[in-house]
Formats: structure tokens, sequence, C-alpha cells
């Protein structure tokens, strides 16, 4: 059985990837690298240095001096800009659009990718995002891609924001997530798509319990590995 194991969890917006990652990452006592905080940290950098978002000329200078980093502490990822701790400012709608619109910059991309491959490094990781199958660890041992149907999608979105006591319009999340899939499916730059190799589960009709047993049972059935 290897010892790190690399897990890869991709889907579209609103899908639970965050709720069964992380679930997966204390089964397995891997890290939980949660990707998409990275782009949400340049949408926030861009934003608070005025920047367009749609300037990408801009926005890939900004990118030179990025100063991003992680730190992963009991199970939970923390994501520091110039030494700040900014994890709490990250989960927004406007940050949502913003980070799907400069994910779509090669620079971007490139900045943001020697960060992820390197949390990586010290142990096994449940790594979740848009292309972790696909570019970021394109030898993962195992690779997911769920998904659900969009009405679903905006439910879990609005139950989860609801539950923290944000107020919540589910038109509005709805539309949202409708934007995002559109520009994360259509980028030039690692469009969101599942790996050739990737275990595909759709789940509509599933409890978030369901789905962690079922990843479970084919991370066994792949690698042996006893979680
Ligand atoms: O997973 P999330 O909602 O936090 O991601 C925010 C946006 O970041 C998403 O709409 C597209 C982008 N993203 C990406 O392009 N690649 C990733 N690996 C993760 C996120």
């Amino acid at each position: 059985m290897k010892e790190r194991l690399i897990i890869t969890v991709d889907g579209p917006a609103g899908v639970g990837k965050s709720s069964v990652s992380k679930a997966l990452s204390k089964r397995s006592s891997c890290v939980y690298l949660d990707t998409g905080a990275l782009y949400r940290a340049v949408a926030l950098g861009v934003a608070e240095s005025g920047i367009s978002p749609d300037n990408r000329e801009a926005v890939s200078k900004f990118c030179e001096n990025i100063d991003i980093t992680l730190r992963l502490a009991n199970g939970e990822m923390k994501i520091l800009a110039g030494g700040d701790d900014i994890t709490g400012r990250l989960r927004t709608e406007k940050i949502s659009i913003l980070a799907s619109t400069v994910s779509a910059i090669p620079a971007v991309r490139a900045a943001l990718l020697p960060i992820q491959r390197k949390a990586a490094l010290s142990g096994g990781v449940v790594a979740e995002g848009r292309d972790m199958g696909t570019v970021v660890f394109p030898d993962a041992d195992v690779k997911f891609f769920i998904k659900a149907d969009i009405h679903e999608r905006a439910k879990r979105r609005y139950l989860q924001l609801k539950r923290r006591g944000v107020a919540a319009d589910f038109e509005e999340i709805k539309s949202g997530i409708v934007v995002r899939d559109r520009q994360d499916m259509k980028r030039n730059v690692s469009p969101l798509r599942p790996a050739e190799d990737a275990y595909i589960l759709d789940t509509t009709n599933m409890k978030m319990t369901e789905v962690v047993d079922k990843m479970i049972g084919v991370i066994r059935e792949k690698t042996g590995a006893g979680i």
C-alpha cells in the first residue's frame, strides 16, 4: 500500500466538494487542499488593488509579485496574503465570481501551480478544485469528478449559507453558479472537465455521507489503503 496518497476531487460550483474533501482528508489522514481558496485570494488582492478583473495585463502583472502562502494545521487550511490571514474574507458571492474570472488568466494559473504542488510534498493530500486531476496532479492515485444538477447545487449552497447565518437569495445563488460554470468550462486554460481516468459520481440524489462512503470504497479498491 502507498504511504502518501494523492486524491483529487474536481467538479462544478456548489456540488459539495469541500464537505466531502474535508471528510475524506480526515478519514485518510491526508492534508486537505482547497485550491479554490487560492484563486479567491488572488481575486481579493485584485479587488483591493483597484484592478479591473477584465484587465488581463494588469492582473498578470499583479501576479508577478504575489505573496500567498498556505498554513495547514489540524486538517484546516489557512490562506495568508503578505503574511496576513485572509481565510475568513474569501467566501462571498462577489469574490466567487471574481475568482472565476481571474482564474481564466494563464499568469494567474501559472503563479498558483507551484503553491498547489508544494502542498502535496510533505504527505498525502486530498486536493479539491477544477483541474486537480487534469493539470495539477495528473498522476494522482485516485481522481474523482463529482457533479449534481443545477437546482440541487444551488439548494446546497443556499442551505450552507443559511446555516452560517449569512443572508442568501436562492435565485441569485443559482444564477451565480450558472455564470461560474460557463466561465470555468469555457476558458482556454485548464477548463473544468473530468480527467479521462476520473471516477465520475452524480450526487444529485445522494446524501453527503453516502457520497463519502462511496468515495472511500473506490479509494480502498484502487489503492488497498486501509482507510
Ligand atoms: O471552488 P471555489 O468555488 O472556491 O472556486 C472559486 C473559483 O476559482 C472557481 O469558480 C474557478 C476557480 N478555480 C479554478 O479555476 N481552479 C481550481 N483548481 C479551483 C478554483
